[in-house]
């Protein structure tokens, strides 16, 4: 499949996520054959100076950030080829005619903000002011607003100039492999989705757990907060994606239809249940991979009289027929022990238990869904343990499937490496629509606001450990636990 030919321009073209993540990105598809030879890619960035200086950067980070292995000199000529660099001032009309210029005549314009989106209404009305809209896509990265009021008012903004259909917002969760794989998982197996209810699952874990701290990125970070980071959208999207019925097409509005009645089935948590049902923290000084590490108020540029959150566990429930009673617990922070993203879905026990009493606690199988690393699926089953000195005692052990040993050939792309091609072909599936946001910012600010209302600080935790110890009690109180041995 060779897509057909496009300008690609790049606002904030010489910002972090577009030398890290979206110049290999594009640089991968053009490797990898997709890209029409026509295919133009627009550096657009605010810094004046020679083109030819910006343009060794995204050289330099290319070389930097894509594996050695898959870098070859043919390859980046190509690749350089295609691309040209242009300052703009994205809130001035008059820089829009040089764009406008550079833009063939019959391509399709893929328009990506990879700026603040206090800036997309105004690209969006420049874009307009030349006629660049008619045949334009906008893709918007994350974050988009605040909260509900922000996120409206960007919304809205696009809005004036885009109809829904050609505006592609980020959540780069969806573009990674075992994410979509939810979907295969789930409606492509009868055998699960049979199960996948109140009468069969009594709960989910969600982890998404990160080494790293915050990376230079203070001024952004306190601002937001895990909740808002992580919570908001990516945890969000992936509960979306266990608890949403079965769409009755792979469109993306049928996707996006489930996800948001999802989204709207969450159960509001009162500042009264804050203390029962969700746990801040923020990292103090400790240790990852042996080296000692400083703690959030220590980190370069920070105000050490911040009270942000750097680790969020919960437990949400959801207010509809399949759902009810079962809980969802989530779980996201910073400097955690290894970078982890897993899905644990525990099933009932069965209805009448035969064995001995002491092996009680094995029972109730577990489906264990790997997203990042070593990305598989586990499904824990009990059986009898092999021997003649063994009675009938119970093992639990995995029925296993690990992608990498499997498709051992097969490289995992990148998640902005399928996003991009998507946007390219115009496919919404893996793209959030506006409801989809603003109903989960609408249950976030929820929780903000009683937080606020309590006023209390996050509870310390020690970077490289698990979080609070408030974030055990949270689902001990249930009688569980987290999986494993985290
Ligand atoms: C981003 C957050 O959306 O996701 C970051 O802003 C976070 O704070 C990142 O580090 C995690 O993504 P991944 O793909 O590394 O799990």
């Amino acid at each position: 499949i060779k897509l057909e030919s496009c300008t690609f321009a790049l606002f904030g073209a010489l910002g972090d996520l577009a030398l890290r993540k979206l110049f290999p990105a594009l640089y991968q598809l053009d490797r990898a054959g997709l890209l029409h030879d026509a295919t133009r890619i627009l550096a657009l960035a605010r810094e004046a100076g020679e083109p030819s200086d910006h343009l060794r950067a995204i050289e330099q980070a290319l070389r930097l950030h894509v594996p050695a292995k898959e870098l070859t000199e043919t390859d980046m000529a190509r690749f350089l080829a295609r691309l040209s660099y242009l300052t703009m001032d994205f809130l001035k009309a008059e820089d829009y005619s040089a764009l406008l210029e550079q833009v063939s005549p019959q391509d399709q314009l893929i328009a990506y903000f990879a700026t603040p989106a206090s800036v997309y209404g105004g690209i969006c009305a420049n874009l307009a002011a030349v006629g660049l809209a008619e045949r334009c896509r906008v893709v918007l990265e994350k974050p988009i607003g605040h909260d509900l009021a922000s996120s409206r008012a960007v919304n809205d903004a696009v809005a004036q100039v885009f109809a829904e259909n050609r505006v592609y917002r980020i959540d780069h969760y969806l573009g990674k492999e075992t994410v979509q794989n939810l979907i295969a998982l789930r409606f492509a197996n009868s055998l699960f989705e049979t199960q996948w209810n109140q009468n069969h699952i009594s709960h989910v874990e969600f982890t998404v757990a990160e080494k790293v701290g915050i990376e230079g990125r203070w001024g952004y970070f306190d601002q937001a907060g895990q909740l808002r980071d992580m919570i908001q959208n990516h945890l969000l999207q992936l509960l979306c994606l266990i608890a949403m019925d079965p769409p009755s097409d792979l469109s993306a509005d049928s996707i996006r239809d489930e996800k948001v009645k999802v989204l709207k089935a969450l159960e509001p948590i009162s500042a009264e249940q804050l203390g029962q049902r969700v746990v801040r923290g923020q990292y103090v000084a400790g240790s990852s991979d042996g080296r000692p590490v400083p703690g959030y108020l220590e980190e370069e540029n920070s105000n050490t009289q911040s009270d942000t959150e750097t680790f969020v566990a919960l437990r949400a429930d959801i207010r509809n027929w399949r759902w009810a009673g079962v809980a969802f617990y989530l779980r996201t922070g910073k400097r955690m022990p290894q970078k982890l993203s897993q899905i644990v879905i525990h099933f009932k026990a069965p209805p009448h238990y035969i064995f001995a009493p002491e092996q009680r606690q094995l029972i109730g199988n577990k489906l264990i869904i790997r997203l990042q690393p070593d990305e598989g699926i586990a499904l824990q089953v009990l059986t009898k343990d092999q021997g003649l000195d063994k009675g009938m005692q119970l093992r639990s052990g995995p029925l296993q499937l690990s992608f990498s040993d499997t498709y051992r050939s097969a490289r995992i792309p990148d998640a902005y490496e399928r996003l991009l091609l998507e946007v390219m072909r115009g496919n919404q599936n893996l793209f959030v629509r506006k409801d989809e946001i603003e109903y989960a910012w609408q249950w976030c600010d929820q929780l903000i606001a009683g937080w606020k209302q309590l006023g209390e600080a996050p509870k310390p935790y020690t970077a490289g450990s698990w979080g609070p110890m408030a974030s055990v009690a949270l689902i001990t109180r249930d009688g569980r636990s987290w999986y494993g041995d985290l």
